[in-house]
């Protein structure tokens, strides 16, 4: 018996768009689309915010308080962690000490995943049999041994922290408020300051809900605004990206690039329309670069004008409405 594969409708229409779009990104000298998503952040292809920088680092070093990376959906959260924590092992605050990091990245934890999770990426051997205090009572333990003995702060960085059940933060605020009364006394002299940092992220509303629930940990928190793009930002936005799937990002000139083929005007529309957001600026973008492949085809202009823009911006503002 044989079966007979007819081309479907939609694997010819899918076939059809793919060889559009890669249409024009060839056109433009892209191997890939400037617009796709990707897991791990490229460094280089990071917008700086120089001065927002310098605030986290300075409250890194300092080590009074803890930090909450505030913003909506989109507006950099994660990327800025990952990129922190690939940085802050190579780094040493003003006493020498260095920087043990942790991520915690799920979210929806209860308490006992909770403590494995921060155990986990801090790597520190438990039993799974343990009980969640006992698990975090080792990464305490451990915490205070690689100060002691290696001057080595820990660093935790928590995803989208009041996502997690309200169990999990009474794990936090132990390690958040370490080294205790005890351990103080037992080392008077090398324990004198905080030892875990906790860098945390997730949105006003939430940093509110913490505000009030959890005021213990809030009030030694310092909440942090990550920045909207601003329509010089988000021209670096998409410069870079085309520079990067063109293959040229390590040549990338943050004074002086273009956006071929994006006009001027339409970047600003779609600032306005993404509100400074980069997942918004990216998902627009990306919408853009779909009609400007359809009038590629239809009449050989590969550009994104203020009309494209404008039609996009249009389409998506309910959908992005949604979303947010
Ligand atoms: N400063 C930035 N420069 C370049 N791209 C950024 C920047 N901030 C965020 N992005 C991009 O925007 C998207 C959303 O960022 P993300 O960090 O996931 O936001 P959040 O965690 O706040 O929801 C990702 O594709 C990321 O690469
Ligand atoms: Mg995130």
């Amino acid at each position: 018996m044989t079966i007979a594969i007819h081309e479907s409708a939609l694997i010819r229409h899918f076939n059809t768009r793919k060889e559009v779009l890669r249409n024009w990104e060839e056109h433009i000298g892209c191997r890939f689309s400037p617009f796709r998503g990707y897991k791990m952040p490229d460094s280089r292809l990071y917008v700086e915010h120089p001065d927002f920088l310098d605030s986290i680092v300075d409250l890194i070093i300092t080590n009074e308080r803890h930090i909450f990376l505030r913003g909506p959906v989109g507006s950099g959260k994660s990327t800025l962690m990952l990129l922190a924590l690939r940085d802050l092992p190579t780094l040493a605050d003003r006493r020498g000490n260095k920087f043990i990091t942790g991520y915690v990245g799920m979210t929806g934890l209860y308490e006992k995943q909770m403590a494995a999770a921060i155990a986990d990426s801090l790597r520190v051997k438990y039993r799974r049999s343990w009980e969640s205090s006992q698990i975090i009572e080792a990464v305490a333990k451990e915490s205070v041994r690689r100060y002691i003995e290696e001057k080595c702060r820990t660093a935790l960085f928590i995803e989208d922290v009041a996502d997690n059940q309200e169990a999990a933060f009474h794990k936090l605020r132990y390690l958040a408020d370490l080294p205790t009364e005890e351990m103080m006394h037992e080392y008077p002299e090398a324990l004198d300051e905080p030892i875990v940092t906790l860098i945390m992220s997730g949105t006003a509303v939430y940093w509110n809900a913490m505000l009030s629930f959890l005021p213990q940990i809030a009030d030694r928190t310092e909440p942090l605004d990550v920045p909207a793009l601003d329509d010089s930002k988000a021209r670096e936005f998409i410069g870079r990206r085309i520079a990067y799937a063109q293959g040229r990002i390590d040549e990338f000139d943050p004074n002086n690039f273009d956006v071929y083929p994006f006009d001027e005007e339409a970047i600003r529309i779609i600032n306005r329309a993404a509100r400074g957001n980069p997942r918004d600026i990216r998902m627009l973008a990306r919408g853009c670069q779909q009609v400007a492949a359809e009038n590629l085809r239809k009449t050989g202009n590969p550009e994104v004008t203020s009309e494209i823009a404008e039609l996009v911006c249009e389409a998506y503002a309910t959908l992005l409405k949604e979303v947010r």
